[in-house]
């Protein structure tokens, strides 16, 4: 028997051993075998806040799939050229094995090396290093070829809701719209028409309310400080409903909303919640669809298995779900944590209750989503726990619904809400199934809802709609420029230099 044959017979030996007598309990994390991830090891994605995963792996080789514990690595970001990097940082717990790992730069920096340390050792290819520069969310710096900044983006080929909304128009005529549309929507809707000409953001609104207008200038504003954006002209209904009712047949105005309808043709943007939420992501406290990875709640098997739902009374289906969690408390959690619509029907649909952090909401296995004056800009958020969504039927959607499938993202429900209480059931006893739904679900948000997708979702939108343009999109009488944020605290030298001849 050769040398090497006996060496082999020695390995299978003690492989067979340790596979009796290690306990899996006592696995030990690997730092070598740990797995990191994500846009934020990359200088070149450029967003509010960067972000990357780290995945805990076991010295065999396994994923883990439950926490090791909040603080099992530690991240360090640093610039070796600075004294002092004014970075922040949030290691997020998802508790299912893995971490994301989250950070704000308030200062553009050459270079940057992330540090991921378990226990003082380096994990996986840590230190990661970011050859800069490595620019934060203020500076103004965009890069000139939309199509390199895709490739860094690593942004997908299309969006399918793009291609529906935009194949119902032919063309797209500035000149025309710019007449057109004031007069049939400026008088009673709040608008705002926007012109992006040499990556500058111009605007003129219509209309009373026109506070929400706030959104989609930071969205442009951060949209051409990172990309420059074709030269286009359009219009946006800061309303709830979205507005083109005209059929296909007709001549169909582009009007862009937050939300869509089955019975009208506007163009759907991801909503402004969802859009704040990645702007503002760790510049203030609240929810977004990073903080709600950290915050899912116990373990599947220790939820509470009741449908849980809190919020106002916007819709009539909303005074439904109340009544027959009234009379179904044993299946339904349901109650107003606010009357304004149906004031006066507080005796039959109280009481009131105390607000609920967002958070707890993860304390029960399922989550009711159910349209309020639209549709419910919850989703996103309930989506990403990790409790399972029981979806109304609805004719609203936002930009990113039609991608969701029923029984593999989310468990339907009627309109109606007719089949509640049967679905509630059928959940309670295939408990192994509505968790995979759950997890399908969570998986869509985590792969399809992050700040990354959210702006290339906008700059595709963007690029194609600039192409439908038969004539050429010009700055307004009545328009005003819409000015990037005075950066005196930290400024930035932008390094890009022009490319010629782009497209
Ligand atoms: C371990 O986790 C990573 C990251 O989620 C995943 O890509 C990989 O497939 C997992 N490996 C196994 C063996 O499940
Ligand atoms: C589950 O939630 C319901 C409704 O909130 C509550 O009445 C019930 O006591 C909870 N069950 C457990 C086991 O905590
Ligand atoms: C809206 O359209 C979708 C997709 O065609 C359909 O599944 C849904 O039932 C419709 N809902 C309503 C309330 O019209």
């Amino acid at each position: 028997m050769s040398l090497r044959l006996v060496s082999w017979f020695l390995l299978l030996f003690f492989l067979n051993v340790f596979k009796h007598e290690v306990p899996a309990a006592e696995s030990v994390l690997s730092a070598s075998k740990t797995l990191v991830w994500g846009p934020g090891l990359e200088a070149n994605v450029v967003l509010p806040a960067r972000f990357f995963y780290i995945q805990a792996v076991d010295s065999s080789g396994k994923n883990l799939t439950t926490s090791p514990g909040e603080k099992t690595f530690e991240v360090k970001i640093v610039s070796p050229v600075e004294q002092f990097t004014r970075i922040w940082i949030q290691v997020l717990d998802r508790k299912d094995g893995s971490f994301l790992v989250r950070y704000r730069m308030y200062a553009t920096y050459t270079d940057l090396h992330i540090h991921i340390l378990l226990k003082n050792k380096h994990a996986a290819k840590s230190p990661f290093i970011l050859k800069g520069p490595v620019y934060h969310e203020g500076c103004h710096c965009p890069q000139p070829s939309g199509s390199v900044w895709e490739a860094h983006m690593h942004c997908p080929q299309s969006f399918p809701q793009i291609d529906r909304d935009l194949s119902l128009l032919t063309s797209v005529d500035p000149d025309r719209n710019a007449q057109e549309i004031p007069q049939r929507f400026g008088q009673r809707q709040s608008l705002c028409h926007y012109t992006i000409k040499d990556n500058k953001v111009y605007v003129k609104t219509f209309g009373e309310h026109v506070g929400f207008r706030i959104f989609m200038d930071a969205i442009l504003l951060s949209l051409t400080r990172k990309v420059r954006l074709p030269d286009f002209e359009f219009f946006v209904n800061l309303g709830d409903w979205p507005l083109e009712k005209r059929k296909p047949t007709e001549k169909i105005h582009p009007i862009f909303s937050w939300c869509g309808s089955n019975n009208t043709r506007d163009i759907i943007m991801p909503t402004y919640d969802l859009t704040e939420s990645v702007l503002e992501t760790m510049g203030r406290v609240s929810l977004d669809m990073m903080s709600v990875q950290a915050n899912t709640g116990p373990p599947w098997p220790e939820k509470n298995a009741t449908a849980f739902w809190r919020g106002r009374d916007s819709r009539q289906e909303r005074l439904e779900l109340v009544k027959l969690s009234r009379a179904h408390p044993d299946f339904i959690d349901a109650a107003f944590t606010n009357f304004f619509f149906f004031k006066h029907d507080e005796s039959l649909y109280g009481p009131l209750v105390k607000h609920v952090s967002f958070f707890d909401f993860f304390k029960y296995k399922y989550q009711i989503n159910i349209d309020g004056t639209v549709a419910a800009y919850r989703l996103p958020y309930l989506l990403a726990g990790d409790s399972v969504v029981f979806k109304q039927d609805s004719g609203y959607y936002e930009h990113f619904y039609n991608e969701l499938q029923p029984w593999e993202h989310y468990i339907p429900i009627k309109a109606d809400l007719g089949d509640l209480l049967e679905k509630i059931q059928w959940a309670r006893d295939h408990d192994e199934e509505a968790k995979k739904i759950a997890l399908a679900g969570q998986q869509f948000a985590r792969s399809n809802l992050m700040g990354d997708s959210i702006f290339c979702y906008y700059y595709q939108l963007f690029k194609a709609y600039a192409k439908l343009q038969v004539t050429e999109p010009k700055v307004r009488k009545g328009m005003e420029l819409v000015e990037q944020p005075a950066d005196d605290l930290f400024p930035c030298h932008c390094h890009r230099t022009m490319v010629k001849d782009e497209l």
